[in-house]
């Protein structure tokens, strides 16, 4: 583990745990101190923003507890409403840690699609194919790679998704570039981001971001804190 990932982690479970102590002090009713173990979390939380933005690394699996947790605007049934995945198509996911969203879009894709996962951590993707295992599913293809360099011909994908990844990507307009080049031209593309993620990317970012990769702006859902976005290739 590089100094990068040692380092965000570290201040991600100083920040929870300080969370933790101000709600304690809270309920015990010591609110002055509930006052300055908040303000200590914030500042752990715009440190980790900040170097995250510096130093983008991936989430590392030890921490994939996280991930467990439930995601409200981000839920694998409103990701799944947004992207429309249908049976026949091929689809890939961009960084799908232990497969939150995955195996919900692998089961929407049967009988006849199938789901490519591509993550940087070959960890990640052995939880996602035990998980997989265990529910059944036979549609999920698995590859260790980088977004940077996508290992996958021109215009392979129906749709592609990546939710909360984006901002770990330390080349995200290459990836983005990457995207556009192994998507069909009337693909869809969704890129999920929230605002307690240290790596968030904002949206106006994000579309600017994607409208320099060849890509329209279709539709939205959820608030701009925690956003799902559908994009399509721009006609060349
Ligand atoms: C914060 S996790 C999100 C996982 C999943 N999308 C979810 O929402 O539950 C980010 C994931 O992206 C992967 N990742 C980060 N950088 C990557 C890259 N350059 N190429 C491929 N995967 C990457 C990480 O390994 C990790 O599994």
């Amino acid at each position: 583990m590089n100094r990068s990932t040692i380092l965000k982690a570290s201040l991600f479970h100083a920040e929870i745990a300080v969370w933790l102590l101000a709600l304690a002090m809270t309920i015990t009713g010591d609110l002055w101190w509930a006052a300055a173990s908040a303000l200590v979390a914030l500042g752990a939380h715009t440190a980790g923003r900040l170097w995250s933005r510096q130093s983008p690394v991936p989430m590392p699996y030890f921490m994939r507890w996280v991930l467990l947790v439930p995601r409200g605007p981000q839920s694998p049934a409103r990701m799944q409403r947004l992207l429309q995945p249908r049976s026949g198509e091929r689809i890939l996911e961009i960084g799908p840690g232990v497969g939150i969203h995955a195996l919900a879009i692998a089961t929407a894709l049967q009988p006849d699609g199938v789901l490519d996962v591509l993550d940087v951590q070959q960890e990640m993707l052995d939880d996602l194919m035990r998980r997989a295992a265990r529910s059944g599913l036979t549609n999920i293809v698995p590859r260790q790679g980088d977004a940077q360099r996508l290992p996958y011909p021109d215009a392979t994908f129906d749709a592609a998704y990546l939710i909360s990844v984006l901002g770990e990507i330390p080349d995200a307009p290459s990836a983005l570039r990457e995207l556009r080049r192994v998507l069909k031209p009337a693909a869809r593309l969704l890129i999920g981001e929230v605002l307690i993620d240290p790596d968030f990317v904002s949206l106006p970012v994000l579309r600017a971001m994607a409208r320099d990769a060849g890509f329209l702006y279709e539709r939205r859902s959820g608030p701009r804190i925690a956003y799902g976005v559908v994009f399509r290739p721009m006609a060349v």
